[in-house]
């Protein structure tokens, strides 16, 4: 078996022929060599976008929904416990219309701006730089800001940097009487967003040159060290990364990918929740393509940066369907199912394999927005089956990756693309692992049989996400459908260097094993 196990760490994804429709083998490889898996790869992203600041996260201290300091309470007791550790903001595309100094001083002079790329709402910019900083103080994250540089100038971003993180001058001035004596740390800073498309139309050669020239001026004050990131490429658009690199890579800490699991730009995205078997394997199918994507992206930066000191971070990414009927045009609010938390844990799982390049990623959106963690509704809040996701996950935020090779039997979705029955991923931390395991058959359960290779395994303990059907979501007022339970020791057995585990059909299960 052992000798089998080894040959499949060249051909991982593959059946073995003679293996059954629900058998699969997973082998684990624990090395020291591996990288950490970032606690950044577990990213959020907020925007001024629909209700996904205003309402989801932010109320007002006014409000009479129960807030601190007009955070949403219980928004914000949710997203502490996936443990964020590190927030985008403010776009996404509204980033390069941006203006930070409309949303500084008192909150009843500020002007207001028409949101243009968002459904045309009025922006009266109440939620700016300090609101963003203190939210990102109280969920104990990174902030990343992202800069403008479609519609901005170059001052204004080196102006917005030494406002955050000097602690003398003018900005500092500014800030210190807008009510912030000490400056903010700040290390995560986007030169622009999507600059290919609403962040300026650029072509990469123009935008490489134009980056060089805004990332001079933004400059490390008092002991603050910027970590730079280039706007990157979109899915399939090589030629993007290839020329930031070559004429830009030596400037730039990060470099950006977008990569969203969506039917197309143009015309219908499908519904979030009324889809068929068709349907599932599909979406499978086109998220589990990121692990290609990132692949040949990795493999443009390798050339230029072999020590791999530049990162990859793919800072939007997650589902992309029609907005809910009802909703308000270009708010892009979409309930969320099992469908979305297998296309989570796929996502993560193909994360983690890159751990050597990919640095950080950011899922769109934090709420109310795409695929988010909670949904709101006045004063109501549902958690998503992705939000149980992430919290699933958080035990291999910074543990050192373990790569798993996976022999199963492999579906394909209705373009030709493969949905392996199984996907694995697993990590180290503090003596413990954790083994994150999907089973993408929506009608049988799987039994794996894991080579454990000297991970200890005396003590397990599990939990697992699934739900009665396909189309699951959790409702305002309902009883949840999809969440955490706790995985039954009776689906697993150890023996010896084995482990041997059932998952039912259309589930994920995550063990930790001591
Ligand atoms: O996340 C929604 C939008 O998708 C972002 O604003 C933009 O960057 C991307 O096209």
């Amino acid at each position: 078996m052992k000798k089998l196990l080894n040959a499949l760490a060249l051909a991982a994804l593959c059946a073995i022929p003679g293996m059954a429709a629900n058998e699969a083998l997973v082998n684990l490889q624990p090395s020291k060599e591996s990288p950490v898996i970032q606690k950044e790869i577990y990213g959020q992203f907020a925007e001024h976008l629909g209700t996904c600041i205003y309402g989801g996260l932010w109320v007002g201290p006014d409000s009479d929904i129960p807030n601190q300091n007009g955070y949403r309470l219980d928004v914000l007791n949710a997203l502490k416990e996936l443990h964020v550790p590190v927030l985008r903001w403010p776009g996404g595309c509204f980033a390069d219309e941006y203006h930070w100094m409309d949303g500084i001083g008192p909150k009843s002079e500020r002007p207001r701006m028409v949101n243009n790329n968002w459904g045309g709402t009025v922006e009266d910019n109440s939620f700016g730089t300090h609101d963003f900083f203190d939210l990102c103080e109280l969920l104990g994250c990174e902030p990343y800001l992202s800069g403008n540089v479609g519609s901005g100038t170059v001052e204004e971003l080196a102006k917005w940097v030494e406002y955050i993180t000097a602690e003398d001058g003018p900005m500092a001035a500014l800030r210190k009487k807008n009510g912030r004596e000490k400056p903010w740390k700040l290390k995560y800073l986007g030169v622009g967003n999507e600059s290919w498309g609403c962040g300026g139309n650029f072509t990469p050669e123009f935008y490489a040159d134009v980056y060089r020239r805004y990332q001079t001026y933004c400059r490390n004050f008092n002991g603050n060290h910027l970590y730079k990131i280039a706007s990157g490429a979109s899915d399939y658009d090589y030629n993007w990364t290839e020329v930031l690199m070559k004429n830009a890579g030596r400037h730039m800490d990060g470099i950006s990918l977008h990569y969203y699991t969506v039917l197309g730009w143009s015309g219908s995205k499908g519904s979030a929740i009324n889809f068929n078997e068709e349907d599932w394997y599909w979406c499978l199918g086109k998220c589990l393509e990121v692990g290609d994507v990132v692949r040949r992206h990795c493999e443009i930066m390798d050339k230029y940066d072999p020590k791999k000191r530049v990162g990859l971070l793919v800072d939007e990414w997650g589902t992309w369907f029609d907005q809910e009927p009802g909703s308000i045009p270009g708010h892009l609010y979409q309930q969320n199912s099992l469908r979305d938390a297998m296309v989570a844990a796929l996502s993560l799982n193909t994360f983690h394999t890159f751990s050597d390049r990919v640095k950080m990623t950011n899922i769109a959106q934090i709420a109310n927005v795409l695929q988010s963690m909670v949904l709101t509704k006045g004063n109501q809040m549902v958690l998503t089956p992705t939000y149980y996701v992430f919290k699933m996950y958080v035990p291999h935020q910074d543990a050192q990756y373990i790569p798993a090779q996976v022999a199963c039997p492999v579906k394909k979705d209705r373009n030709g693309r493969d949905v392996p029955v199984v996907s694995a991923t697993a990590s180290a931390k503090n003596g413990t692992t954790t083994l994150s395991l999907v089973n993408t058959d929506l009608n049988e359960p799987v039994t794996i049989s894991v080579a454990l290779n000297g991970v200890p395994a005396k003590k397990v303990a599990g939990e697992i996400l699934t739900a009665a059907s396909m189309n699951d979501y959790n409702d305002f007022g309902q009883p949840e459908k999809v969440t955490l339970k706790p995985f039954s020791s009776k689906s697993w057995k150890v023996s010896g260097d084995r482990l041997t585990v059932t998952l039912p059909a259309k589930s994920i299960v995550t063990l930790s094993l001591k």
